[in-house]
């Protein structure tokens, strides 16, 4: 069966273009910001929501053990397949907002809603054979079902907003790479369900359980709840809605979206892990991306790429999907290390609160990390370093050096796992490339300095050197444009120009153990340390 639709898609794809298009190096170097942040966002709720159109797929694990909810009409398990929530909140929803006519329809239609209101999401609307179970009153009651993963199972992640059913471009990856001929419309319950099949009867081929998406909140889509990997833990009864003595529905909406809220920066739990060393993306394909709405240019579109190249995309998915799973590299861990050094650092260089002084320690110690500072005549060195270009070498350790972490498993790594590696080496190069560029200009902006001077004249306080500080800022702010992390969209407790402080010893004064906030630069001083020597007025000893 497996190899007939493997076939099938080739062919067209043979017909259409002599030659299907393979992932490769020139387009994951030129779509590096976007894999960067793809990988950054994986299984998270921030970046996700905000990058919403998903172009990639990933296995995922979903661990053993791990508790799934489902708002149905029923205490029984639904039957084949069905949605179930990471978190309560997002299942409750389906148990509480149920508002039915008091009369039955013989079939009930789910599909009602025209476009473009949103469409209800099946999770505990489809079971029914015959519809909810009433009350004389013709009043449903709804149950919140727990169930349990017995083992650890596979999952095809859809990333993005893969749930969020919008003409906008979320459902893209789905509806015009995995099923292009697809003919489901994207607002109704119909759509959602053969959309859902179809997903299924892809992947149950491959011994997979489901498929991971998100709107509000991450989902499962799991293909047979007769499945021996699920265990239905319990079904609890749920109140009628209209029995309430007051309209409540502001604060469900509230506590669901504070209870995903908390899953920003991932969802926790050890739930979830990616392989991404099969990640397949439409970022590593020579497509043509551009949104064609006038009023989104900025939307990029799966959809924008042709007919054949969006079958080659999914061909080549289904043929390396069906390969073992790898897990040579987590990615993400890499991609976290990297914005966790810079992202703030960036965010207060473009900050006009950012004094010129402290720019330039921000610039400096940033670079110098990797400067070898030159010899002088009594300096023991093993060679001499005359000759050498020391910002060559600065910048390729600067962009080598959170790259060196995953060389290990060089051995076995898959093509994802290179051409991931090429997207985070060509990020790394513009961001070292950025920041000794902003040195050479402020180097040259301080008149007094010689050639192979390497600090920065702090005293020279001049228009040259104002210009030159205003220039580094324009540089920066570019750079952040280009790489686009989203970390910069999220508000931020403290000021660029503050740090959050607690008493890490040897630092912190008593203020920062009772009332911790945030701190400015120039108040983290040597002698921020009364917390820690309560009793004595003693010289620093450390
Ligand atoms: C998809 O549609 C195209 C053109 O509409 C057609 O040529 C092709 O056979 C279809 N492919 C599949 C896999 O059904
Ligand atoms: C990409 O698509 C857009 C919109 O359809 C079009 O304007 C543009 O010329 C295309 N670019 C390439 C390189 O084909
Ligand atoms: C600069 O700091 C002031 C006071 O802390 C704040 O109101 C302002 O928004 C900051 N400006 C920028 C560009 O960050
Ligand atoms: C040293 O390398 C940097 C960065 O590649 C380059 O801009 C510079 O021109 C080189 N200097 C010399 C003297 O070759
Ligand atoms: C490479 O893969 C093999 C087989 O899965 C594994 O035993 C080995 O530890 C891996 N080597 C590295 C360096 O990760
Ligand atoms: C640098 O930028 C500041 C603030 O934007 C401006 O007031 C100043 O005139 C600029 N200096 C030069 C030399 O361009």
């Amino acid at each position: 069966m497996k190899s007939l639709t493997l076939l099938a898609i080739s062919a067209v794809a043979a017909k259409a273009s002599a030659e299907p298009i393979r992932p490769n190096h020139d387009s994951a170097k030129a779509n590096a910001n976007h894999i960067f942040n793809a990988i950054h966002s994986a299984g998270r709720q921030w970046g996700s929501s905000l990058n919403h159109n998903g172009f990639g797929f990933m296995p995922v694990t979903l661990s053993a053990g791990t508790l799934l909810y489902h708002g149905g009409y029923s205490k029984d398990p639904p039957k084949g397949l069905e949605w179930l929530a990471f978190e309560v909140e997002h299942a409750e929803n389906f148990v509480r907002v149920v508002r039915h006519p008091p009369i039955p329809p013989k079939t009930p239609d789910y599909g009602e809603q025209p476009p473009p209101s949103p469409p209800q999401k099946p999770l505990g609307q489809l079971e029914t054979d015959d519809g909810p179970a009433r009350d004389p009153e013709g009043r449903v009651r709804g149950y919140l079902q727990t169930y349990q993963t017995t083992h650890d199972v596979q999952l095809l992640y859809v990333d993005g907003s893969g749930a969020a059913k919008s003409p906008i471009g979320t459902l893209d990856s789905q509806d015009y790479v995995l099923f292009p001929n697809s003919s489901w419309e994207w607002y109704n319950i119909q759509g959602e369900m053969k959309r859902a099949t179809a997903m299924c009867d892809m992947i149950t081929k491959w011994g997979w359980a489901g498929i991971m998406r998100m709107e509000i909140g991450y989902e499962v889509i799991w293909c047979d709840f007769k499945s021996d990997f699920l265990h239905h833990e319990s079904s609890v009864r749920g109140f009628i809605p209209e029995d309430r003595l007051k309209d409540e529905d502001f604060i469900n909406t509230y506590l669901w979206t504070r209870a995903v809220a908390e899953r920003y920066d991932g969802l926790g739990g050890d739930r979830v892990k990616v392989d991404f060393s099969s990640m397949v993306s439409g970022f590593f394909f020579p497509i043509n991306i551009s949104n064609t709405d006038p009023e989104r240019p900025d939307l990029i579109r799966l959809k924008a790429a042709t007919l054949e190249h969006r079958l080659d995309i999914g061909a080549y998915l289904r043929k390396d999907f069906a390969e073992p799973r790898r897990f040579n590299v987590n990615w993400q861990g890499v991609v976290d290390m990297i914005v966790t050094r810079f992202s703030k650092r960036l965010a207060a260089m473009a900050s006009t609160n950012v004094s010129t002084d402290v720019f330039i320690g921000e610039l400096e110690r940033a670079v110098l990390s990797y400067y070898e500072a030159p010899s002088l005549p009594d300096d023991v060195t093993l060679t001499a370093d005359d000759g050498k270009n020391k910002t060559a070498e600065a910048i390729d350790r600067c962009s080598t050096h959170y790259l060196k972490f995953t060389q290990l498993s060089r051995q076995n790594w898959t093509l994802q796992d290179d051409l991931i590696h090429t997207a985070l080496s060509a990020v790394m190069q513009h961001i070292c490339n950025d920041l000794f560029l902003m040195r050479s200009l402020l180097l040259q902006a301080a008149p007094d300095t010689s050639s192979n001077a390497y600090f920065i004249n702090k005293n020279v306080n001049n228009d040259e050197m104002d210009k030159a500080v205003n220039q580094s800022r324009a540089i920066v702010r570019n750079l952040m444009d280009e790489l686009a992390w989203t970390t910069w969209k999220k508000p931020q407790l403290c000021a660029e120009n503050e740090v959050l402080m607690t008493p890490m010893w040897p630092f912190g004064n008593s203020e920062d153990y009772y009332n911790p906030g945030c701190v400015p630069f120039n108040e983290i001083t040597e002698d921020r340390r009364s917390y820690w020597k309560p009793h004595e007025k003693r010289p620093r000893d450390f």
